[in-house]
């Protein structure tokens, strides 16, 4: 989704902007822009497509050394070039890019138009710029904090104004924007993919705080324009994992990382001793632990699939009612917060604008929320009262792989900790304890047969459309595994428990339809096996991702072979072969496997 860069210092700012855009470019966008202060004042260029093209379009000579840019994903109007970002007040003096949404927007707008402002675009964005213009106060930073007080919504905003050349005014509120502290320098982005080129010290800005950077450092400050406290910290984010490294997309590249990335979530986190995970990060004491009587987990998309396959670990391994629920629905359907329910919010990006506003309301209504995040220092791990870090590494690619492994692996050791708190056994403990040290070399050995998978992905790119099936253990396998295939090869696939298979969705199964089966060595073999037998008896292809002892020898089916863990993880593994197969059917048919059509990497808007 949208995207903030800012500079300021001692070199010439357009060529940092646009590597900075560039490194955005994963978060999915439809239109670039840039705005450079330099002698002659305001340079402002913006391109609908992509960040090259902005490039291309710059003018040779644009030597200023403080400049802001963005990239848009269309909310209010369409992706043209007048919406695309920096918006400018009428006299071009105000530059101001913009991530998140005016609420009142539609309201202002039709102000400033009765107040004889001409507005140039559709935008939300558009207003900001006019208001801060408008505004009578003295400084830059009175003048945004002016324009802040007339509007609502979210934002991170960065503001040029060219009254004040030697400044760029920040803002956030439910928009992430952090600042990087260079040597006479500073930068300003959304996103630490931007920062990691130039430094590794970084401040987050809070909800409801500005700041002013100078090429000298940074002030922040709050609404009533009174100095916080900011101090930067290090990011461990490395230059190298944001590029290819060889691979020819970043999806692949995250599915082969998942080995070591699943390594790193367990990493200091078993305890072989007593049989169970260590957290420290919770911050929440055994006797608490113990205090919950139901855990409820939120999640979006694909976080939210894996959230059901958190909940069945949490059921079984500390027997804990446990269910999930999609974030995006939670907060509108009136929930009732419960004091003795342990709510877990989910989230690769940590930005998710539906998944951040549902821990607000939990916690609003003083519930207590713990996160299973991946990017360190993002507005859902900031607002949770503990949490677990996902250590997956960053993830590039719109469709999350390693990351929403590692979602379920920080889930087995949560369940694990609260099992073991519970009636689990110590030999129940240490066997799923043995079976999560067993994963990453599992994980090996299925992505070195990642090849096998190819005949099976040409069938399934000749299909319409596709079913996924599976039951308990197997269903979010088969939700995510569908989610997977749709999200990037544009092929319609349609999950269901195999037990509803017969209760309707049959009547579709031809020899075009495809069913993916989800068949572990489980109690229900038996039945998946059967259900099976249903689908090939109506001539429809079956494709059974399943463990080698189900023995499906009779049955004219195609198989993806996967190593056998302990039951309560198995499902863990049997997701990577769906992964594989979205993958190489996107490849065969063309498609831009790391920035599907439409979507974008982290929804920070709802
Ligand atoms: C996953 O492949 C999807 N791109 C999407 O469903 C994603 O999981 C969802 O938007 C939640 O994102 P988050 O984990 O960053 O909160």
């Amino acid at each position: 989704m949208c995207g903030i860069v800012g500079y300021i210092g001692h070199q010439p700012a357009a060529p940092i902007l646009v590597e900075g855009l560039t490194r955005l470019e994963y978060r999915g966008y439809d239109s670039a822009g840039l705005a450079v202060l330099g002698s002659r004042g305001t340079t402002a260029v913006r391109r609908v497509g992509r960040v090259r093209e902005l490039q291309a379009a710059l003018p040779s000579r644009l030597t200023g050394k403080v400049g802001i840019g963005h990239t848009r994903w269309a909310t209010h109007g369409p992706a043209v070039e007048q919406n695309a970002h920096p918006h400018r007040s009428g006299d071009g003096r105000i530059s101001v890019v913009h991530n998140g949404i005016i609420d009142n927007a539609a309201t202002l707008r039709t102000q400033l138009a009765q107040d004889g402002v001409t507005l140039l675009s559709d935008t939300d964005t558009e207003v900001i710029a006019h208001l801060i213009a408008r505004s009578e106060a003295e400084t830059l930073e009175e003048a945004v904090l002016d324009a802040l007080s007339r509007i609502t919504g979210t934002y991170a905003l960065a503001v040029l104004d060219e009254r004040h050349p030697d400044r760029i005014v920040l803002a956030r509120s439910g928009s992430p924007l952090i600042i990087g502290i260079g040597d006479k320098e500073m930068l300003v982005a959304s996103d630490v993919a931007a920062l990691v080129r130039h430094t590794n010290q970084v401040v987050h800005l809070d909800d409801g705080e500005l700041a002013t950077v100078t090429p000298a450092g940074y002030r922040t400050f709050d609404r009533g324009n009174s100095p916080t406290t900011r101090e930067p910290v290090e990011i461990s984010v490395a230059a190298e994992d944001l590029e290819l490294s060889g691979y020819p997309h970043y999806m692949l590249k995250e599915i082969h990382e998942q080995p070591e990335a699943a390594a790193m979530v367990l990493r200091g986190r078993l305890d072989e001793r007593f049989a169970t995970a260590r957290l420290d990060g919770l911050g929440l004491e055994p006797r608490e632990l113990r205090g919950f009587r139901r855990v409820k987990i939120l999640g979006c998309g694909s976080a939210y699939y894996v959230g059901q396959l958190g909940a069945q670990l949490i059921e079984d391994l500390a027997r804990i009612p446990a269910d999930a629920e999609a974030a995006s629905e939670f907060r509108y359907r009136k929930p009732i917060i419960e004091p003795d329910t342990l709510y877990v919010a989910v989230s690769q990006s940590g930005e998710t604008a539906d998944t951040a506003f549902a821990v607000e309301e939990i916690k609003r209504k003083g519930g207590r929320v713990i996160g299973l995040v991946n990017v360190v220092g993002s507005t859902i791990a900031r607002t949770v009262d503990g949490g677990v870090y996902l250590h997956a590494g960053p993830e590039i690619s719109v469709a999350s792989t390693k990351a929403l492994t590692n979602m379920s692996l920080a889930f087995a050791l949560l369940a694990l900790h609260l099992g073991r708190l519970h009636d689990l056994s110590h030999a129940d403990g240490d066997r799923i304890l043995r079976g999560l040290q067993r994963i990453p070399e599992q994980l090996e050995e299925m992505l070195s047969r990642a090849a096998e998978i190819e005949p099976l992905a040409r069938e399934i790119a000749k299909a319409r459309s596709a079913f996924y099936i599976g039951r308990v253990h197997g269903y979010p396998v088969a939700r995510e595994g569908a989610q997977k295939l749709k999200e990037i090869s544009y092929i319609h696939a349609e999950a269901y428990p195999t037990s509803e298979l017969k209760h309707g969705p049959l009547a579709l199964i031809d020899e075009e339809m495809p069913t993916i089966a989800i068949i572990p060595d489980d109690e229900l073999a038996e039945r998946n096996l059967a259900a099976a037998e249903q689908v090939l008896a109506r001539r429809g292809p079956l494709v059974a991702i399943t463990h080698a002892s189900v023995g499906l020898g009779h049955l004219d089916a195609r198989t993806i072979l996967v190593p056998k863990n302990e039951p309560e993880l198995d499902p863990i593994l049997l997701t990577i072969p769906t992964q594989l197969l979205a993958y190489q059917v996107a490849v065969l048919l063309g498609h831009d496997v790391d920035k599907p059509r439409n979507l974008a990497k982290s929804v920070t808007v709802e």
